[in-house]
């Protein structure tokens, strides 16, 4: 089997953010910040650690706020540089000319429809896919493509969630363990409370088949009305090697307000600048 090299990621940023209304109204959710960067550039920024080299945006209407922030701003360099002020933080989100590339998907008609927007940009080589919403500390993305280079095939996250918390994600059937690697025997999106064969979720962390997008050209509806990418990648479970990864660092769930709350407080608790001020202030405001 050879293993080809992955180059691309796939970053599904068309959702219209309702659980965060009325902050999401005129802002694109994967524009929230947690301290002081927005999400997306924490999903970009693992993916870039990864070696990927072509950053793939499928967007949509009102969402411009995206592709300004991965672009030039003369004004704020030229005033920066005016007032003597460095620019490093603004200048280390610029990508190199023709990246990211932006796709449209013109209705929400779910996730394994985002990414088979991206299909021509894509064409016939893997890639990877990162949901923005869920924050990764510790390069979830680079450990995964260290163990997709040996094992090749699919490879997708897989974290363990309360039983509880099993209708709100992909959740993998496991089979043989090896280390961080799972052999996937199936995989079920939202499976019903009570019907999970297993509290092993997909964390929105994916590495994937070209032939993934063959099987999303026949799309079928499945859970909540919405074309899944849970179910088109499922059906290359047997005849492509497919596994789950277990990484090794901290996940927050920013796709929900407490998810939310918790990674600012983790992140801004383990800065030099600030967390010493916001330690005092949690414990005092916890007394
Ligand atoms: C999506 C995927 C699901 C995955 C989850 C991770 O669900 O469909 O398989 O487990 O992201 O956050 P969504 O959050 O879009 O409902």
């Amino acid at each position: 089997m050879t293993i080809k090299p992955l180059r691309k990621a796939v970053f599904p940023v068309a959702g219209l953010g309702t659980r965060f209304l009325p902050a999401t109204k005129a802002m694109p959710k994967e524009m929230l910040t947690v301290v002081d960067k927005p999400l997306i550039q924490y999903a970009v920024e693992e993916a870039l650690e990864a070696g990927i080299e072509q950053i793939i945006f499928v967007t949509g209407r009102g969402k411009s706020a995206l592709e300004d922030h991965f672009d030039i701003s003369y004004e704020l360099e030229a005033t920066m540089k005016a007032r003597g002020k460095s620019l490093s933080l603004i200048e280390n989100i610029r990508q190199k000319p023709g990246s990211p590339v932006y796709v449209r998907q013109q209705e929400p008609l779910g996730l394994g429809h985002a990414v088979w927007c991206a299909r021509e940009i894509v064409g016939d080589e893997p890639f990877a896919v990162l949901l923005p919403d869920e924050l990764m500390v510790g390069g979830f993305m680079k450990q995964m493509v260290e163990a997709y280079n040996k094992v090749g095939g699919n490879l997708i996250g897989a974290l363990e969630v309360p039983a509880e918390e099993t209708d709100k994600y992909g959740i993998i059937t496991p089979g043989k363990i090896d280390g961080r690697l799972t052999e996937v025997l199936e995989v079920i999106e939202k499976p019903k409370q009570g019907t999970a064969k297993s509290n092993l979720m997909t964390p929105g962390r994916y590495i994937l088949q070209p032939e993934v997008m063959k099987i999303l050209d026949n799309p079928v509806k499945g859970a909540g009305g919405e074309i899944q990418l849970t179910d088109a990648m499922a059906q290359l479970i047997g005849k492509q090697p497919f596994h789950g990864f277990t990484f090794d660092g901290q996940r927050y769930d920013c796709g929900d307000k407490a998810g939310f709350i918790q990674a600012n407080l983790a992140l801004a608790l383990a800065r030099d600048d600030i967390g010493s001020v916001v330690r005092a202030f949690a414990k005092e405001l916890l007394a």
